[in-house]
């Protein structure tokens, strides 16, 4: 547990596991106080991620709500990231039988309940953003009712499933743009700071040394998006969302710029790509420009790989 109780963040992590969905959760109750997971269509189908957020939570046995959220994106077709996840989220890792089920099923009415009765709360959302858009519809005022929010998501300069958009924003390109639009400012993890924050075979390594239950997960997790790296050629892997989760848990270990962005929905390649103005502020005409968010551009990447092991070692 990290030093002092008391200032941990409280977050709702918002996810759809996923992988590295998977060790956010880990990492968000070990260095936060997580106060509830609510989970979304994306990297696989709601029913497996929903399973794979009560597996992960049962794993570590954390004392934590599992909200069920939206089946499919808010307009767009629904498609998935099962060539780089596996079929069902969680790769080949193998899973105990789930002895858990979902507190409910409406993970936005718990999103706009939560962020009325906690003070201070953090919504970290590393998924497609359906279920903070419909909370956002439900409640008006949620962004003013929460601490922060902040999410795993877009990048200014390039995408992972086309050349600029990256896959939260691409699933459902609709309810980003509602989120970006009404729920300023947000922090942007993007693929900017994401893809310097790699994990590889020393961490798998330190999580098989450590030999606790968890520890195994997450390297089974560890090792499984390891080896999809390497099927592209890359030798270290972005554990994405986690990094997400020690962005609000150690703000200082990452470097971050306030910028109009908005969520291209209509380009014939940049559907789904998050345009970010980094042009000095004088020269934007602030009549025109979206609103602005914090974007994360660089980590102390050692720090924060550390941590995120440090997460599923010792929870
Ligand atoms: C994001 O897409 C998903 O596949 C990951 O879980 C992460 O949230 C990275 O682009
Ligand atoms: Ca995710």
């Amino acid at each position: 547990m990290t030093s002092d109780t008391a200032r941990r963040p409280r977050i709702v992590l918002d996810c759809d596991p996923g992988l590295d969905d998977a060790i956010a959760i880990l990492t968000a109750a070990h260095h936060g106080d997580l106060v509830g997971i609510t989970t979304v269509n994306g990297n696989v189908g709601i029913e497996h991620t929903t399973h794979n957020a009560l597996i992960t939570a049962q794993v570590a046995d954390l004392d934590v709500e599992v909200h069920r959220g939206a089946a499919r994106p808010l307009i767009a077709p629904t498609m998935d990231a099962a060539r780089i996840h596996g079929a069902t989220g969680l790769g080949d890792v193998a899973l105990p039988q789930l002895r858990r089920s979902a507190a409910s099923d409406d993970a936005a009415a718990f999103l706009c309940d939560t962020a009325r009765s906690v003070d201070d709360l953090h919504l970290v959302a590393v998924g497609p953003l359906t279920n903070v858009a419909l909370a956002l519809r439900r409640d008006p005022d949620l962004r003013s009712r929460l601490g922060g929010l902040t999410i795993m998501g877009g990048g200014a300069h390039g995408g992972n499933v086309t050349s600029v958009a990256e896959f939260n924003v691409w699933a459902d390109p609709e309810a980003a743009a509602i989120v970006f639009r009404e729920a300023a400012p947000l922090t942007m993890v993007g693929l900017d700071v994401t893809h310097k924050v790699l994990l590889g075979d020393r961490e798998v390594s330190q999580l098989r040394s450590a030999d606790t239950p968890v520890s195994r997960f997450a390297a089974d997790l560890l090792q499984y998006a390891l080896d999809r790296c390497r099927e592209f050629g890359l030798e270290a892997a972005p554990i994405h969302d986690a990094t997400a989760v020690i962005a609000v848990t150690h703000p200082h270990l990452f470097a971050r710029s306030s910028h109009p962005v908005a969520v291209e929905l209509h380009g014939e390649r940049t559907r789904g790509m998050t345009v970010t103005d980094v042009r000095p502020p004088a020269a934007i005409a602030a009549e025109t420009a979206p609103p602005s968010h914090e974007v994360v551009w660089d980590a102390n990447a050692r720090a924060v790989i550390d941590l995120i092991v440090e997460a599923s070692v010792n929870t």
